[in-house]
Protein backbone atom coordinates (compact mmCIF):
# COMPACT_ATOMS: atom_id res chain seq x y z
CA UNK A 1 0.00 0.00 0.00
CA UNK A 2 1.26 3.28 -0.82
CA UNK A 3 1.23 6.14 1.63
CA UNK A 4 -1.44 7.87 -1.12
CA UNK A 5 -3.52 4.62 -1.22
CA UNK A 6 -3.58 4.52 3.09
CA UNK A 7 -4.36 8.14 3.04
CA UNK A 8 -7.07 7.37 0.48
CA UNK A 9 -8.36 4.51 2.75
CA UNK A 10 -8.41 6.58 6.20
CA UNK A 11 -10.17 9.36 4.65
CA UNK A 12 -12.90 7.45 3.05
CA UNK A 13 -13.98 6.00 6.24
CA UNK A 14 -13.62 8.31 8.58
CA UNK A 15 -14.09 12.54 9.28
CA UNK A 16 -10.79 13.49 8.72
CA UNK A 17 -9.48 17.45 9.77
CA UNK A 18 -6.43 19.52 10.05
CA UNK A 19 -5.67 22.81 11.94
CA UNK A 20 -2.80 24.07 12.46
CA UNK A 21 -1.37 24.94 15.93
CA UNK A 22 -3.63 27.55 16.57
CA UNK A 23 -6.62 25.34 15.99
CA UNK A 24 -7.66 26.65 12.51
CA UNK A 25 -9.16 24.41 10.09
CA UNK A 26 -6.65 23.83 7.38
CA UNK A 27 -8.00 20.41 5.48
CA UNK A 28 -11.96 19.13 5.90
CA UNK A 29 -12.40 15.87 3.95
CA UNK A 30 -16.06 15.63 2.53
CA UNK A 31 -17.35 13.65 5.30
CA UNK A 32 -16.54 16.37 7.74
CA UNK A 33 -18.28 18.40 5.59
CA UNK A 34 -21.43 16.41 5.01
CA UNK A 35 -21.70 15.50 8.68
CA UNK A 36 -20.85 18.99 10.31
CA UNK A 37 -23.13 20.21 7.26
CA UNK A 38 -20.80 23.13 6.28
CA UNK A 39 -19.00 23.36 2.51
CA UNK A 40 -15.62 23.28 2.44
CA UNK A 41 -15.20 27.14 1.91
CA UNK A 42 -16.81 27.88 5.14
CA UNK A 43 -14.80 26.15 7.20
CA UNK A 44 -11.13 26.49 5.83
CA UNK A 45 -9.57 29.38 8.08
CA UNK A 46 -12.04 29.16 10.30
CA UNK A 47 -11.44 28.11 14.27
CA UNK A 48 -12.07 24.33 15.06
CA UNK A 49 -14.08 24.94 17.55
CA UNK A 50 -16.83 26.00 14.58
CA UNK A 51 -18.09 22.32 15.89
CA UNK A 52 -18.35 23.00 19.75
CA UNK A 53 -21.39 21.93 21.46
CA UNK A 54 -22.16 24.58 24.13
CA UNK A 55 -23.02 21.60 26.12
CA UNK A 56 -19.22 20.76 26.23
CA UNK A 57 -17.54 22.14 29.60
CA UNK A 58 -14.39 23.75 29.34
CA UNK A 59 -12.02 21.67 31.20
CA UNK A 60 -12.92 18.87 28.30
CA UNK A 61 -10.87 21.21 25.88
CA UNK A 62 -8.56 22.53 28.39
CA UNK A 63 -7.85 18.82 28.39
CA UNK A 64 -7.57 18.21 25.03
CA UNK A 65 -4.91 21.13 24.26
CA UNK A 66 -2.88 20.53 27.35
CA UNK A 67 -2.42 16.83 25.51
CA UNK A 68 -1.95 17.78 21.99
CA UNK A 69 0.29 21.02 22.70
CA UNK A 70 2.29 18.40 24.83
CA UNK A 71 2.93 16.31 21.88
CA UNK A 72 0.58 13.59 22.93
CA UNK A 73 -2.57 11.76 21.17
CA UNK A 74 -5.89 13.12 22.17
CA UNK A 75 -8.68 10.33 22.58
CA UNK A 76 -12.43 10.56 23.64
CA UNK A 77 -15.84 11.05 22.82
CA UNK A 78 -16.74 14.44 21.83
CA UNK A 79 -20.18 15.75 21.56
CA UNK A 80 -20.66 18.55 18.97
CA UNK A 81 -22.68 20.57 16.81
CA UNK A 82 -23.03 20.82 12.53
CA UNK A 83 -23.77 23.94 11.67
CA UNK A 84 -27.59 23.27 11.55
CA UNK A 85 -28.04 22.37 15.20
CA UNK A 86 -27.73 18.53 14.51
CA UNK A 87 -25.86 17.29 18.09
CA UNK A 88 -23.27 14.63 17.16
CA UNK A 89 -21.37 12.26 18.95
CA UNK A 90 -18.07 11.50 17.90
CA UNK A 91 -15.14 8.73 18.96
CA UNK A 92 -11.88 11.63 17.84
CA UNK A 93 -8.52 11.11 18.35
CA UNK A 94 -6.04 14.32 17.41
CA UNK A 95 -2.81 13.20 16.23
CA UNK A 96 0.05 16.03 16.59
CA UNK A 97 2.07 16.15 13.63
CA UNK A 98 5.97 16.61 14.86
CA UNK A 99 8.06 18.86 12.26
CA UNK A 100 12.03 17.23 11.71
CA UNK A 101 12.75 19.63 14.46
CA UNK A 102 10.31 18.09 16.86
CA UNK A 103 7.87 20.72 17.03
CA UNK A 104 4.42 20.87 16.47
CA UNK A 105 3.56 21.48 13.05
CA UNK A 106 -0.13 20.99 12.71
CA UNK A 107 -2.98 19.07 13.94
CA UNK A 108 -4.67 15.84 12.40
CA UNK A 109 -8.23 15.17 14.08
CA UNK A 110 -9.35 11.27 12.90
CA UNK A 111 -13.20 10.78 13.98
CA UNK A 112 -16.04 8.62 13.58
CA UNK A 113 -19.58 9.13 14.16
CA UNK A 114 -21.35 7.27 17.20
CA UNK A 115 -24.20 9.26 17.93
CA UNK A 116 -26.67 6.57 17.23
CA UNK A 117 -25.27 4.43 19.55
CA UNK A 118 -24.93 7.08 22.07
CA UNK A 119 -28.22 7.82 21.46
CA UNK A 120 -29.58 4.28 21.19
CA UNK A 121 -27.83 3.86 24.84
CA UNK A 122 -29.70 7.23 26.15
CA UNK A 123 -33.16 6.12 25.19
CA UNK A 124 -32.45 2.35 26.59
CA UNK A 125 -31.14 4.35 30.18
CA UNK A 126 -34.16 6.85 30.26
CA UNK A 127 -36.87 3.37 29.65
CA UNK A 128 -34.89 2.37 32.50
CA UNK A 129 -35.51 5.05 35.21
CA UNK A 130 -38.92 5.46 34.06
CA UNK A 131 -39.50 2.14 35.15
CA UNK A 132 -38.13 2.34 37.58
CA UNK A 133 -39.89 5.10 38.49
CA UNK A 134 -43.32 3.01 38.10
CA UNK A 135 -42.05 -0.17 39.90
CA UNK A 136 -41.34 2.04 42.72
CA UNK A 137 -44.67 3.71 42.66
CA UNK A 138 -46.16 0.06 42.49
CA UNK A 139 -44.41 -0.98 45.55
CA UNK A 140 -45.18 2.43 47.49
CA UNK A 141 -48.33 1.43 46.72
CA UNK A 142 -48.34 -2.05 48.49
CA UNK A 143 -46.39 -0.11 51.05
CA UNK A 144 -49.07 2.42 51.39
CA UNK A 145 -51.88 -0.94 52.06
CA UNK A 146 -49.52 -2.03 54.78
CA UNK A 147 -49.66 1.47 56.43
CA UNK A 148 -53.49 1.49 56.25
CA UNK A 149 -53.74 -2.08 57.62
CA UNK A 150 -51.40 -1.53 60.70
CA UNK A 151 -53.54 1.98 61.05
CA UNK A 152 -56.92 0.39 61.58
CA UNK A 153 -56.95 -1.17 64.58
CA UNK A 154 -55.32 1.32 66.67
CA UNK A 155 -57.56 3.59 64.72
CA UNK A 156 -60.59 1.78 65.54
CA UNK A 157 -58.86 1.75 69.32
CA UNK A 158 -58.75 5.12 69.55
CA UNK A 159 -62.12 5.63 68.43
CA UNK A 160 -63.47 3.77 71.35
CA UNK A 161 -60.89 5.50 73.51
CA UNK A 162 -62.33 8.74 72.73
CA UNK A 163 -65.66 7.52 72.95
CA UNK A 164 -64.88 6.77 76.78
CA UNK A 165 -63.40 9.81 77.47
CA UNK A 166 -66.73 11.59 77.00
CA UNK A 167 -68.73 9.32 78.94
CA UNK A 168 -66.08 9.53 81.65
CA UNK A 169 -65.65 13.34 81.05
CA UNK A 170 -69.50 13.60 81.55
CA UNK A 171 -70.29 11.47 84.53
CA UNK A 172 -67.52 13.77 86.62
CA UNK A 173 -66.85 11.98 89.03
CA UNK A 174 -64.48 9.91 87.45
CA UNK A 175 -61.67 11.81 86.86
CA UNK A 176 -58.92 9.31 86.71
CA UNK A 177 -60.33 7.07 84.38
CA UNK A 178 -60.61 9.90 82.39
CA UNK A 179 -56.67 10.77 82.71
CA UNK A 180 -56.14 6.91 82.15
CA UNK A 181 -58.07 7.04 78.88
CA UNK A 182 -56.29 10.27 77.93
CA UNK A 183 -52.72 8.82 78.41
CA UNK A 184 -53.65 5.73 76.50
CA UNK A 185 -54.79 7.82 73.31
CA UNK A 186 -51.44 9.13 73.38
CA UNK A 187 -49.61 5.74 73.56
CA UNK A 188 -51.56 4.80 70.33
CA UNK A 189 -50.96 8.00 68.74
CA UNK A 190 -47.30 7.65 69.23
CA UNK A 191 -47.40 4.19 67.93
CA UNK A 192 -49.60 5.32 64.92
CA UNK A 193 -46.81 7.80 64.24
CA UNK A 194 -44.03 5.21 64.97
CA UNK A 195 -45.33 3.46 62.08
CA UNK A 196 -44.98 6.25 59.85
CA UNK A 197 -41.61 6.36 60.42
CA UNK A 198 -41.51 2.98 59.85
CA UNK A 199 -42.29 3.30 56.56
CA UNK A 200 -40.95 6.59 55.86
CA UNK A 201 -37.46 5.07 55.55
CA UNK A 202 -38.77 2.41 53.26
CA UNK A 203 -40.10 4.82 50.60
CA UNK A 204 -36.73 7.10 51.44
CA UNK A 205 -34.56 6.37 48.52
CA UNK A 206 -31.15 5.88 49.90
CA UNK A 207 -28.56 7.61 47.63
CA UNK A 208 -25.81 5.92 48.91
CA UNK A 209 -24.73 2.38 48.27
CA UNK A 210 -23.22 0.29 51.29
CA UNK A 211 -22.72 -2.69 52.94
CA UNK A 212 -25.74 -4.33 55.00
CA UNK A 213 -26.71 -7.71 56.72
CA UNK A 214 -29.29 -9.38 54.66
CA UNK A 215 -31.22 -10.78 57.91
CA UNK A 216 -31.60 -6.85 59.25
CA UNK A 217 -32.71 -6.70 55.39
CA UNK A 218 -35.12 -9.27 55.48
CA UNK A 219 -36.14 -8.81 59.00
CA UNK A 220 -36.89 -5.07 58.83
CA UNK A 221 -39.02 -6.37 55.74
CA UNK A 222 -41.01 -8.57 57.71
CA UNK A 223 -41.93 -6.32 60.14
CA UNK A 224 -43.21 -3.54 57.64
CA UNK A 225 -45.12 -6.48 56.18
CA UNK A 226 -46.64 -7.81 59.06
CA UNK A 227 -50.05 -6.54 58.24
CA UNK A 228 -50.51 -7.70 55.06
CA UNK A 229 -48.63 -11.26 55.79
CA UNK A 230 -51.07 -11.59 58.83
CA UNK A 231 -54.35 -10.38 56.71
CA UNK A 232 -53.64 -12.81 53.86
CA UNK A 233 -52.38 -15.67 56.08
CA UNK A 234 -48.67 -16.36 54.88
CA UNK A 235 -46.39 -18.10 57.11
CA UNK A 236 -42.98 -17.08 56.26
CA UNK A 237 -39.88 -18.80 57.32
CA UNK A 238 -36.61 -17.76 56.83
CA UNK A 239 -33.90 -19.69 57.81
CA UNK A 240 -29.97 -18.46 57.88
CA UNK A 241 -27.54 -20.64 57.88
CA UNK A 242 -25.07 -17.96 57.99
CA UNK A 243 -24.77 -14.24 58.30
CA UNK A 244 -24.05 -12.65 55.17
CA UNK A 245 -23.22 -9.11 54.37
CA UNK A 246 -24.37 -7.85 50.68
CA UNK A 247 -23.25 -4.10 49.10
CA UNK A 248 -26.07 -2.17 47.46
CA UNK A 249 -29.29 0.25 48.32
CA UNK A 250 -30.97 -1.75 51.33
CA UNK A 251 -34.34 -0.56 50.24
CA UNK A 252 -34.07 -2.27 46.29
CA UNK A 253 -33.09 -4.93 48.20
CA UNK A 254 -35.76 -5.22 50.12
CA UNK A 255 -38.23 -3.92 46.90
CA UNK A 256 -36.86 -7.04 45.50
CA UNK A 257 -38.53 -9.51 48.25
CA UNK A 258 -41.36 -7.59 48.64
CA UNK A 259 -42.40 -8.23 45.07
CA UNK A 260 -42.11 -12.10 45.27
CA UNK A 261 -44.04 -12.45 48.79
CA UNK A 262 -46.05 -10.31 47.16
CA UNK A 263 -46.61 -12.85 43.56
CA UNK A 264 -46.71 -15.79 46.13
CA UNK A 265 -49.49 -13.65 48.19
CA UNK A 266 -51.84 -13.03 44.94
CA UNK A 267 -51.02 -16.39 44.00
CA UNK A 268 -52.46 -18.08 46.81
CA UNK A 269 -55.59 -15.30 46.63
CA UNK A 270 -56.00 -16.06 42.66
CA UNK A 271 -55.86 -20.25 43.51
CA UNK A 272 -58.00 -20.01 46.94
CA UNK A 273 -55.21 -22.02 48.46
CA UNK A 274 -55.34 -22.62 52.16
CA UNK A 275 -52.15 -23.73 53.10
CA UNK A 276 -49.36 -20.66 52.40
CA UNK A 277 -45.93 -21.19 53.38
CA UNK A 278 -43.05 -19.49 51.80
CA UNK A 279 -39.88 -20.30 52.82
CA UNK A 280 -36.93 -18.37 52.54
CA UNK A 281 -33.22 -19.88 53.15
CA UNK A 282 -29.69 -17.29 52.84
CA UNK A 283 -27.03 -19.47 52.51
CA UNK A 284 -23.87 -19.08 50.88
CA UNK A 285 -22.74 -20.81 47.25
CA UNK A 286 -19.46 -22.85 46.47
CA UNK A 287 -18.04 -19.14 45.23
CA UNK A 288 -19.02 -17.89 48.67
CA UNK A 289 -21.94 -15.26 47.12
CA UNK A 290 -25.35 -14.96 48.84
CA UNK A 291 -27.47 -17.40 47.77
CA UNK A 292 -31.03 -16.88 48.87
CA UNK A 293 -33.76 -19.59 47.88
CA UNK A 294 -37.34 -18.51 47.76
CA UNK A 295 -39.95 -20.69 47.38
CA UNK A 296 -43.81 -20.95 47.94
CA UNK A 297 -46.64 -23.60 47.80
CA UNK A 298 -48.74 -21.57 45.23
CA UNK A 299 -48.83 -24.32 42.73
CA UNK A 300 -45.93 -22.99 40.48
CA UNK A 301 -45.96 -20.56 37.24
CA UNK A 302 -46.78 -22.09 33.84
CA UNK A 303 -44.56 -23.43 31.59
CA UNK A 304 -45.95 -21.43 28.51
CA UNK A 305 -45.39 -18.11 30.74
CA UNK A 306 -42.21 -18.62 32.63
CA UNK A 307 -39.94 -17.30 29.87
CA UNK A 308 -41.94 -13.29 30.03
CA UNK A 309 -42.02 -13.17 33.25
CA UNK A 310 -39.19 -10.98 33.88
CA UNK A 311 -40.23 -9.00 31.10
CA UNK A 312 -41.19 -5.81 31.43
CA UNK A 313 -45.47 -5.36 31.34
CA UNK A 314 -45.92 -9.01 31.25
CA UNK A 315 -48.23 -9.67 33.71
CA UNK A 316 -51.17 -12.36 34.24
CA UNK A 317 -53.23 -9.96 36.91
CA UNK A 318 -55.80 -7.59 36.40
CA UNK A 319 -54.56 -3.95 35.55
CA UNK A 320 -55.36 -2.64 39.11
CA UNK A 321 -53.98 -5.68 40.39
CA UNK A 322 -50.35 -5.77 38.34
CA UNK A 323 -48.33 -3.82 37.08
CA UNK A 324 -45.77 -6.64 35.47
CA UNK A 325 -43.39 -4.58 36.71
CA UNK A 326 -41.71 -6.13 39.69
CA UNK A 327 -39.80 -8.99 38.77
CA UNK A 328 -38.90 -7.10 35.82
CA UNK A 329 -37.31 -4.32 38.27
CA UNK A 330 -35.82 -7.14 40.35
CA UNK A 331 -33.69 -8.66 37.95
CA UNK A 332 -32.37 -5.03 36.97
CA UNK A 333 -32.04 -4.54 40.69
CA UNK A 334 -30.20 -8.22 41.53
CA UNK A 335 -28.41 -7.60 38.14
CA UNK A 336 -27.18 -3.95 37.69
CA UNK A 337 -27.30 -2.95 41.00
CA UNK A 338 -25.95 -5.65 43.40
CA UNK A 339 -23.92 -7.43 40.28
CA UNK A 340 -25.94 -10.73 41.38
CA UNK A 341 -28.18 -12.91 39.53
CA UNK A 342 -31.84 -13.98 39.74
CA UNK A 343 -32.92 -17.57 38.73
CA UNK A 344 -36.58 -19.24 38.51
CA UNK A 345 -37.42 -22.60 38.73
CA UNK A 346 -41.12 -24.08 38.89
CA UNK A 347 -43.12 -27.09 39.32
CA UNK A 348 -46.50 -27.59 40.42
CA UNK A 349 -45.95 -27.80 44.31
CA UNK A 350 -44.58 -23.83 44.03
CA UNK A 351 -42.14 -21.42 42.12
CA UNK A 352 -38.73 -21.27 43.50
CA UNK A 353 -36.57 -18.07 42.86
CA UNK A 354 -32.46 -18.29 43.47
CA UNK A 355 -30.64 -15.01 44.14
CA UNK A 356 -27.13 -15.20 44.66
CA UNK A 357 -25.33 -11.79 45.16
CA UNK A 358 -21.56 -11.17 46.06
CA UNK A 359 -21.12 -10.48 49.50
CA UNK A 360 -19.62 -7.34 50.86
CA UNK A 361 -16.21 -9.18 51.38
CA UNK A 362 -15.95 -10.47 47.70
CA UNK A 363 -16.90 -6.55 47.13
CA UNK A 364 -13.58 -5.47 49.16
CA UNK A 365 -11.01 -7.52 47.55
N1 LIG B 1 -44.84 -17.01 42.96
C1 LIG B 1 -45.54 -16.97 41.81
N2 LIG B 1 -46.50 -17.91 41.57
C2 LIG B 1 -47.21 -17.91 40.40
N3 LIG B 1 -47.03 -16.97 39.43
C3 LIG B 1 -46.11 -16.02 39.62
C4 LIG B 1 -45.32 -15.96 40.81
N4 LIG B 1 -44.47 -14.92 40.71
C5 LIG B 1 -44.73 -14.34 39.53
N5 LIG B 1 -45.71 -14.97 38.86
C6 LIG B 1 -46.23 -14.61 37.51
O1 LIG B 1 -45.34 -13.67 36.94
C7 LIG B 1 -46.05 -12.50 36.51
C8 LIG B 1 -45.14 -11.27 36.58
O2 LIG B 1 -44.83 -10.92 37.92
P1 LIG B 1 -44.38 -9.43 38.24
O3 LIG B 1 -43.29 -9.04 37.31
O4 LIG B 1 -44.11 -9.33 39.69
O5 LIG B 1 -45.62 -8.55 37.83
P2 LIG B 1 -47.07 -8.44 38.52
O6 LIG B 1 -46.95 -8.98 39.91
O7 LIG B 1 -47.36 -6.99 38.49
O8 LIG B 1 -47.98 -9.25 37.64
C9 LIG B 1 -47.25 -12.47 37.41
O9 LIG B 1 -48.33 -11.75 36.81
C10 LIG B 1 -47.57 -13.95 37.58
O10 LIG B 1 -48.33 -14.43 36.48
MG1 LIG C 1 -45.45 -8.47 41.23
Amino acid sequence: MTLAQYKNAIEQSNIVSKTDIDGIITFANDEFCKIFEYSREELIGKNHNIVRHPDVPKETFKTLWDTILSKKTYKGTVKNLSKYGKTLYVNTTVIPILNKNGYIEEFIAIRYDVTQSIELARQIQEKDRFLFQQSRLAAMGEMIGNIAHQWRQPLNELGITVYQMKKFFLSDKNKGEFMRSYDHSKDVIKKMSDTIEDFRNFFNPNKIKKSFLVKDAIKELLRLMQGSIQKHRLHVDVIYEKELSIYGHINEFTQVLLNLINNSKDAYNQRNLQNRNIKIVVGEDDKKNLELIYRDNAKGIDKDIIDKIFDPYFTTKHSSQGTGLGLYMGEMIIKKSMNGDIKVHSDDKGATFKITIPTSREMEK
